[in-house]
C-alpha cells in the first residue's frame, strides 16, 4: 500500500515573492523540511527537489535555460518540466506543483519520507 499522502491534500507554502527570483536563475528555499529549488524562465516558476543526485550539489543555484537545469558541480542537467536527468530519463529528481498566490511564489512539497535504517547488532 502506497503511504504517500495525496499531494491535493496538501497546502501550498509560500516561499518568495513575485519579481524576487530574477528569469533564468533559481534559488533554495526549505519546506516541510526537504530543500526545494524553485526556478522562474521569466514567464513561470518551477520547482524541483534542490538536491543533485549526483554528489549533492544545490541545483537551485544552476542556470536555469529552456525549462533545464545545469548543476554548478558538474554539470548533470534536468528537466523541471518532470525531473528527468537529459542524459538518462530513468534518474529523475522530485518536481513539486507551483503556484503564484497574489505577489507570493508557493509550492506544493510533500514532507520528506523518514528513513528507517536496519537494526544493528551490539
Ligand atoms: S553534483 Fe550535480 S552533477 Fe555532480
Amino acid at each position: 500500500m502506497d503511504d504517500t499522502p495525496a499531494t491535493n491534500a496538501l497546502p501550498f507554502t509560500s516561499v518568495a515573492k513575485t519579481g524576487s527570483i530574477p528569469a533564468g536563475e533559481g534559488r533554495t528555499f526549505e519546506v516541510n523540511g526537504r530543500l526545494v529549488a524553485v526556478f522562474f524562465d521569466g514567464t513561470a516558476y518551477h520547482a524541483m527537489d534542490d538536491l543533485c543526485p549526483h554528489m549533492g550539489a544545490s541545483l537551485g543555484s544552476g542556470p536555469f535555460v529552456d525549462g533545464v537545469v545545469t548543476c554548478p558541480w558538474h554539470a548533470w542537467r534536468f528537466r523541471a518540466c518532470d525531473g528527468a536527468w537529459c542524459d538518462n530519463e530513468k534518474l529523475r529528481v522530485d518536481v513539486f506543483p507551483v503556484r503564484v498566490e497574489g505577489d507570493s511564489i508557493c509550492v506544493q512539497v510533500p514532507p520528506s519520507k523518514q528513513v528507517e535504517l536496519p537494526a544493528t547488532r551490539s
